[in-house]
């Protein structure tokens, strides 16, 4: 039975409090000045339920995926956002109300859908081979018309894919063009089977090799360097008999320990080797990976935010675990593996105060790099304020140099969330490049698209595009050249 209400949560209050609407504005009123140089796309993925949920114990990442675009043309700015029309959001706008139970699980949800894909597609969007992905991590993605937004179905390759999930989190080699996708669960819930796939350049698969993790982890996002894809393994643990039993997918356990699996980025599952690291760490997001030759040896480096123990409420609850997210270190650091001494585990190093939500230029993944952006709440800033997947918003975006330790700070002032910024390229010799994201003001209830100057974030916005209005906080965006919407396989 859904409920007659929203669940009395922060996850369904204030700027998180649902929407339910698609709409679109044209020429929206900039401040500033866009740069000419910027033209192309901001897609953003959010969640956004439609209909009451059925469990009072529902989160924020149990919504319905919505799809949304800036597009940016000659310093002018029009905006849509859609649902993405999933097979569960087409199935529950049939009844007329929500059929699918708590988050990542199936044995909870109305018998009446039981064998339908119950993604909601509402984790970050993908551009990859001239086509627009939104995806989650519990199923397939779904493919969206990147011009009219509307949903074109679930892809998988043509049916090429074994795995029965791929992750949120690709990872891209700027070079060859190809993206590094991931499943956990690939055979099934709560199993502990991993894939990783190859695409090629043309969205061609390529490869799709499978290892099995030591527990079923919430294994959100991975690496890659120049030969190799390394995936941070935290305690959070999904259990069969516990979901079958209606209870909550993913538990944290604090008495098991973090691992780090290395594969040949182009080998087998079963060269698979491990790190063993400290119990209890929980991380979701990784800011970059890459390989240096010293001392006679390879080093592996995984910059990436580690907490003490998850993040996120529901999971803490489930667990029984007893942590303000203000209180819970997140910093960004970085995990430095030699690989002729996988015994000794990793050696940490901190290199940024705590955030998420890390970027870099896409040029830098998997290869040495200097410059980080990210997300950070700092207390000095302002109080904890509602907002967000977590449940307290960031205020203060944060660029770092991770090869020198510089850190420059835009705080943002007690009454703006910042959400997950992207990097826009330019083509100017020197230029750092730019900066979008979407800042929301608490006390107006509106959202705005700031621009920022990638290589000077303490200078401010150089433009803000006015909604006029509030948009759900935003989970994770991709920017999208002009050029390459112009060859994208719809039209
Ligand atoms: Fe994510």
């Amino acid at each position: 039975m859904s409920m007659n209400k929203w669940p009395d949560s922060f996850d369904f209050q204030g700027f998180n409090e649902p929407i339910g609407e698609e709409w679109s504005a044209q020429n929206l009123d900039v401040e500033g000045s866009i740069p000419a140089e910027i033209n192309g796309a901001f897609f953003r993925a959010g969640a956004d339920p439609a209909f009451y949920p059925t469990v009072e114990k529902d989160t924020y990442l149990s919504g319905d995926g919505v799809v949304s675009r800036f597009l940016i043309q000659n310093g002018k700015v029009d905006f849509a956002l859609k649902y993405v029309n999933t097979a569960r959001h087409q199935a529950e706008v049939a009844a007329g109300h929500a059929l699918f139970g708590a988050y990542h699980n199936p044995y909870t949800d109305d018998p009446s859908v039981a064998g339908v894909d119950r993604t909601t597609a509402n984790t970050t969007p993908i551009w990859h081979a001239g086509r627009l992905f939104l995806s989650k991590e519990d199923g397939h993605s779904y493919e969206v018309n990147p011009h009219t937004l509307e949903t074109i179905g679930s892809w998988t390759y043509g049916g090429k894919l074994r795995t029965l999930t791929t992750s949120a989190h690709p990872r891209f080699d700027p070079e060859t063009g190809e993206m590094f996708i991931h499943g956990y669960e690939a055979s099934g819930p709560a199993s502990k089977d991993v894939a990783l796939c190859v695409i090629d350049r043309n969205g061609n698969v390529v490869s799709e090799e499978w290892f099995e993790a030591p527990y079923c982890a919430m294994l959100h996002d991975f690496v890659l360097t120049k030969n190799w894809a390394l995936f941070p393994i935290f305690p959070t643990i999904a259990d069969l008999d516990r979901m079958k039993a209606g209870g909550p997918a993913w538990v944290h356990h604090q008495d098991l320990p973090s691992w780090v699996a290395i594969m040949p980025r182009y080998g087998k599952g079963s060269e698979v080797r491990w790190v063993k690291g400290p119990n209890g760490l929980s991380g979701y997001h990784m800011m970059n990976g890459y390989e240096e030759e010293k001392d006679g040896t390879t080093l592996l480096h995984i910059d990436q935010n580690v907490m003490e123990t998850n993040i996120f409420p529901f999971v803490r609850e489930a667990s029984g675990i007893d942590a303000s997210p203000a209180d819970i270190r997140a910093a960004l650091v970085r995990w430095t593996i030699d690989l002729n001494n996988l015994d000794a585990g990793w050696v940490e190093t901190p290199l940024g105060p705590p955030g998420d939500m890390s970027r870099t230029a896409l040029k830098d993944q998997a290869r040495p790099y200097e410059i980080g952006y990210y997300a950070c709440y700092d207390p000095e800033v302002g109080p904890p304020i509602t907002h967000s997947v977590v449940g307290a918003g960031f205020n203060t975006l944060i660029r770092v140099n991770v090869q020198n330790g510089e850190i420059t700070a835009l705080p943002l002032g007690p009454d703006r969330s910042i959400n997950e910024p992207v990097h826009i390229p330019s083509q100017e010799a020197g230029h750092e490049g730019w900066l979008a994201a979407v800042v929301d003001t608490h006390s107006t209830m509106t959202s705005e698209l700031w621009f920022i100057e990638a290589g000077d974030p303490g200078k401010g916005a150089i433009a803000k595009v006015k909604l006029g209005r509030r948009l759900r906080p935003q989970i994770h965006g991709t920017w999208v050249e002009k050029d390459d919407l112009d060859k994208s396989i719809h039209q």
